[in-house]
């Protein structure tokens, strides 16, 4: 979210595209997190979101509906284990994430609590676990059901995974009401996890991005027997539905958490004031990393029990509570090198390699380091020590490096002016933080990375043709460009005889080529390369001039600023004059127009198909969600432009259908709450093909 305009500032219209926007999001990263465990970005980034979406709501108090994310707690459960409803809610807490924030939680709470100055607050202070919240219901002592948090409302029955987890007792080993729940998280220690992906790795199963990602997929497993295989662990710190009050504050719960004999974290302790509640954060952070599990921050509880009722919850989180976050994850370590890495545009951009480093449980080797006005205004120097940090799943950061430590005979980091791969002169826009190579298709780096797009999945599709071969056969001279592609099978029997090649492998990359030797002129001018033309613009421009020979007519045509042809290209909507010239420069330069020609002898290049406006499907407004599995997302999109649908990326009540795929979940429950029709992919294949 860019967008930092003050919410008051914005107009009623604009906040409440802005709030729905944000609301998409955080609905579609909140299935990501607690439905595939996959998270798609940092929780510092989540978080951040999440503060804009409640600001726009404090400006413009009407947007706080039912449906928005600030009043649920999750996203519902996966499907496939029996559903449990939670009598009590399972509820998230607010974040803090400066001392500010902390007296502010602080203040708050004498003011609702009427408390005079020398009136004591005891706060209890506990690591925040990064793992799964779990229920645990006992009857009797004896535990009888188990289950994720889901929804807050309503989460899974996971309770046979539970019982192999050895910290969570069958009975309760003290004398407990009729019936407690007993609320914690679940968490897999950090050894475990990184032998649990060795292990993964040997075996060539799926690695998993962090502990708490390896922790959720352990428990969401239908077979009991490969939870029991993984060492999960828990801490107890609340409780749901009990039929007697079983302490008076906080700090006694913990202690009968004990005696039932769960595991409370070690680390929890009272704190009153600001002081020491700030002092108590400073002293875990620094134990942080030699802990054997994650932990993202520190929760505050009030710690005793009646003011915790009066207090009471506001929407989705408890008045008596809030959690301390973390800031990234850092670490020191020696910037080993700055090396630039050549793109296929020519864009040079510096990445840093480190003295290797564990950052929470993870090697670190490499960081990005952006552009060169990032170094620069970091003074960052090779041989200098560094702060690297880490969010989430996010690429590391150089964040400083430590001027105390900087070698004596260091000099200040020069950005090559010329291309680090062909020498050829490396110029800055005006505009742009970028520096490009101008070599073009001169530049070996620039060929490959151009010959690696041209290949991918979304371009020719061509399947042998990765990385590494494009590499080597570029360096043998086999590929100078995209044309000798199609012409690799004049060299059938040098293939051959490469290492590691032989006949059936040669076979089968010619007859992928082959196959790709006849294609749509959209994705032709896709697979080119163009700085800025993706596939929706070499869409427009294929929609727009239907075939190969008239679109390059029009280009040629558009060099003149006064033409008719310039002003039909401006007057595309989509295309500007940033990307029209882009456009125009590849057209004319030398090597490209051969390149074209070339290509235009070896290929069959499909002139655009209108889309049919016969179709039941022209016209219609189409969502694709979740993954599909016969088809690509970008093949299921071009199929239904194809036949005259406009495919979104959101559902709104301009939605005509929603395509769900695995593991579609906000897209998909929006649509059957706005009363859309939803298919599978099955049948949305069977509509495309009748
Ligand atoms: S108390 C009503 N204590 O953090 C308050 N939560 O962001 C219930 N968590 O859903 C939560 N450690 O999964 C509490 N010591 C701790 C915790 C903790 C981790 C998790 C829990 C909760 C989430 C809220």
């Amino acid at each position: 979210m860019n967008d930092v305009t003050p919410p008051k500032e914005l107009s009623a219209q604009d906040a409440a595209a802005q709030h729905a926007r944000l609301a998409e999001d955080i609905r579609m990263h909140n299935a990501a997190y607690h439905q595939n465990d996959a998270p798609l970005l940092s929780d510092a980034a989540y978080d951040a979101m999440f503060r804009r979406l409640l600001a726009i709501e404090a400006a413009h108090p009407d947007l706080a509906q039912a449906e928005s994310p600030s009043q649920a707690v999750g996203a519902p459960p996966a499907q496939g284990f029996t559903k449990v409803q939670h009598t009590i809610p399972m509820l998230s807490l607010g974040n803090a994430f400066s001392p500010d924030d902390v007296d502010e939680f602080l203040t708050r709470i004498r003011r609702f609590l009427n408390l005079q100055d020398g009136d004591p607050l005891e706060i209890v202070a506990e690591p925040k676990i990064d793992g799964l919240s779990v229920s645990l219901r006992y009857e009797n002592g004896s535990f009888v059901r188990g289950a994720t948090r889901g929804d807050g409302n309503e989460g899974e029955d996971i309770t046979a995974n539970l019982q192999t987890i050895a910290d969570i007792p069958d009975m309760l080993k003290d004398a407990a009401p009729r019936i407690v729940e007993v609320r914690g998280e679940v968490y897999l220690p950090r050894s475990a996890f990184r032998s649990l992906n060795e292990e993964q790795e040997a075996a060539g199963a799926r690695v998993f991005a962090n502990p708490r990602n390896a922790a959720a997929g352990s428990l969401r497993q239908h077979d009991a027997g490969v939870t029991a295989s993984r060492p999960l662990r828990m801490f107890a710190y609340a409780w749901g539905e009990v039929s007697e009050d079983v302490a008076e504050n906080q700090r006694e719960f913990l202690e009968q958490l004990d005696a039932w004999g769960f595991q409370t974290n070690p680390l929890s302790r009272a704190c009153s004031g600001l002081d020491e509640i700030i002092g108590n954060y400073t002293t875990i952070s620094a134990k942080r990393p030699e802990l054997d599990y994650d932990i993202d921050g520190i929760v505050y509880k009030v710690d005793r029990l009646d003011f915790q009722r009066r207090l009471g919850f506001v929407s989705r989180a408890p008045r008596w509570a809030i959690a301390h976050k973390f800031p990234a994850e850092q670490a020191t370590t020696i910037l080993r090198d700055i090396e630039i890495q050549v793109g296929r545009t020519g864009s040079l951009t510096p990445v840093a390699r480190l003295e290797p480093v564990t950052v929470g449980g993870v090697v670190i080797s490499n960081a990005t380091l952006h552009n060169e006005d990032e170094i620069a205004r970091k003074d960052l120097r090779r041989g200098d020590t560094v702060v690297i940090q880490r969010a989430g799943d996010v690429i590391p950061q150089v964040v400083r490096a430590l001027l105390e430590k900087r070698p004596k005979d260091s000099k200040t980091y020069v950005f090559p002016e010329t291309c680090p791969v062909c020498q050829s002169e490396a110029v800055r826009d005006k505009e742009e933080a970028v520096r490009r190579c101008t070599g073009g298709l001169i530049c070996p780096a620039q060929v490959v990375e151009r010959l690696k797009h041209f290949v991918s999945r979304d371009a020719f599709d061509i399947e042998g043709l990765g990385e590494k071969n494009v590499t080597a056969l570029h360096a043998d001279m086999l590929l100078s460009g995209p044309a000798d592609i199609f012409r690799l099978q004049n060299h059938r029997a040098s293939l051959i005889e490469r290492e590691g090649w032989g006949e059936q492998s040669v076979e089968n990359l010619l007859e992928a080529i082959e196959k790709h030797r006849t294609v749509p002129l959209e994705r032709f001018i896709y697979a080119l390369g163009i700085r800025q033309v993706g596939q929706a613009t070499a869409r427009l421009l294929a929609r727009t001039y239907g075939n190969l020979a008239d679109w390059r007519a029009a280009m040629n045509a558009a060099h003149d600023t006064k033409s008719d042809a310039l002003e039909e290209l401006l007057n595309i909507d989509g295309i500007g004059e940033s990307v029209a010239n882009d456009l125009l420069a590849f057209v004319h330069e030398d090597h490209n127009r051969q390149t074209l020609d070339d290509l235009d002898d070896l290929l069959d290049i499909q002139p655009f198909v209108q889309p049919k406006s016969d179709s039941n499907l022209a016209g219609k407004t189409v969502v694709f969600t979740g993954k599909l599995e016969k088809m690509t997302r970008s093949e299921a999109k071009a199929q239904a432009e194809a036949l005259g649908a406009k495919v979104s990326g959101s559902v709104s009540n301009k939605t005509d259908l929603v395509v769900a795929g695995l593991g579609a979940a906000a897209k998909a429950r929006k649509a059957t709450e706005l009363g859309i029709r939803t298919v599978d992919e099955d049948i949305w294949i069977k509509m495309i093909s009748g």
